[in-house]
This record gives C-alpha cells, structure tokens and sequence, in this order.
C-alpha cells in the first residue's frame, strides 16, 4: 500500500541556497522585519518601500548564485517516485523547487516572481523591478499591482487542498520552518490526528517539539537526500 506523504518547507530548505530566513540572524532588511514590510497596512502606507523589499528580494532570487539545493532536488526525485501521493506545500516564495525539478508545488504563501492587480485580478509573471508608478497590463489601473504573495492577515492559498492532504496522510514532514506562523505551524497536529508519523528536519529545536514523532537535526541539504532515499526504498518494498 503507497504511503501518503505531505512535505511542508519553510525559509530554512533555501538557506544552502544563499537565501536569509526570517528570523534568523541576516533575517532584517534595513532593519525592518518582514512582519512589518509584509502586510496590506504597510503597502498602503509606504508602497516604494514595501515594492523596493520585493524587488531585491527577486533580484537576489534571480542572482546567478542562487540555485536550488539538494534538498529541493531530493524532493523532485521523491516526487518523480510517489506522484499523486505526496503533496509538497511551501511556505515560501522561491522559486528554487520548481527550479529543482518539483512540478506540483503547493505555494500557500504565494510567489515572488508573480504580481496580482487588486483593481482586476489580473496576475503576472514578474522578473524585473516593479514601482508604484507602474500600471496594470490589463486594466491600465496605476498602484494597484503587489506582490502575488500572502501578507500578514490575508489568507493563505490551497488550504482545502492542503488540509484534505494532511487527514489522510501516512507521513508528515516538516523542513526549514521554525513552526512561528499558522496555519501552518498547525498542519503537524492534523496530520497526527490522521496517525500519521511525523518528522521535522531542522538544524534548531522548534516550539512543538513534542508534536511531533521524530527530530532530525541538521542542515537540510545534508538530511532532506537521506530521508528521501528511505522514502524511496520503502516505496519500492511497498510494491
Ligand atoms: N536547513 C534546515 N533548516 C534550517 C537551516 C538549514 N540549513 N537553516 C536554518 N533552518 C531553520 C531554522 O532553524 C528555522 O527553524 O529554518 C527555520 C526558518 O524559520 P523562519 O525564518 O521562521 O522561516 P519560516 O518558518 O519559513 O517562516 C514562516 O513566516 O515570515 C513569515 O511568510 C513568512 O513563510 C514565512 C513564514
């Protein structure tokens, strides 16, 4: 029987990738926290800055020295291996999954090199700097662009999908997230529920450490290829 498995990654899959976290040290931007940049009040407030935070941001994605590591690259494999019976949610909003080899990601925090028009809806690739003067390819409407990401307060995306996931899973896993933020933080009690196992792979101890089944401790890049490779061979003994 193919076990059922849910991947939840946060910041610190993309560490090894040349990417800050949160709340991290290097997790400031000239002294602003994310929370602080990342909301609709902060947006209407001070758009230049909020947009500014997002196009370095996707500069620095769009870098060169930027690429996915191998952890998102275990996690293409396990996809290749289990299809439709892993669900891969990421609360960030890199690209480096896709760019490993994932072709379904669950983006619940939405994505970085995407803008929505709050005037029409209209989405859009975005890999350049955008500004507050810009207007919408669609509807011509000036300052009404953002960033095409879940700010504090709004709702995350794929919720239904991801919860339906998570009550019948087998295996839980968690990677790179310090369990801060739900409803996320919340997904390994739902999975437990369900009787899943329920593993988090961090370098740090989290709030919950008694959530869950199992800590690996250590570097994502390092843990992520191991587990896949048992995920993998009890898949194949599965039959
Ligand atoms: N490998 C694995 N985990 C790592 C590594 C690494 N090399 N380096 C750091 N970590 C861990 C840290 O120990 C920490 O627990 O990554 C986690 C990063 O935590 P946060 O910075 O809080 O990031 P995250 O959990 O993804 O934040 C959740 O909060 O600010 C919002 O929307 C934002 O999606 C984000 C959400």
């Amino acid at each position: 029987m193919r076990q059922n498995i849910v991947v939840l990654t946060g910041a610190g899959i993309s560490v090894e990738s040349g990417l800050q976290t949160f709340r991290g040290e290097g997790g400031l931007w000239r002294h602003h926290r994310a929370e602080q940049l990342a909301t609709p009040d902060a947006f209407d407030a001070n758009p230049e800055l909020v947009l500014e935070f997002y196009n370095e941001r996707r500069r620095q994605l769009l870098s060169p020295a930027i690429q996915p590591n191998p952890a998102h690259l275990a996690l293409a494999r396990l996809e290749s291996v289990c299809a439709e019976h892993l669900t891969l949610v990421t609360q960030n909003v890199d690209d480096l999954h896709e760019r490993g080899g994932s072709q379904r990601v669950l983006h619940m925090h939405g994505e970085l090199l995407r803008m929505r028009c709050d005037e029409c809806g209209h989405g859009v690739e975005q890999h350049g700097d955008f500004f507050a003067t810009d207007s919408c390819a669609q509807c011509d409407a000036i300052g009404r662009l953002r960033p095409d990401v879940v700010w504090f307060g709004e709702v995350p995306l794929h919720l239904p999908r991801i919860m339906a996931a998570l009550e019948q899973c087998d295996v839980f896993i968690a990677i790179g997230t310090s369990g801060n933020v739900y409803p996320a933080a919340g997904f390994v009690d739902i999975a437990r529920r369900a009787g899943a196992r329920a593993i988090e792979l961090n370098p740090e101890p989290t709030p919950q450490p008694n959530d869950f089944t199992e800590h690996r401790c250590g570097p994502a890049g390092e843990l992520v290829p191991k587990l896949v490779a048992e995920l993998i061979a009890a898949t194949a003994s599965a039959g």
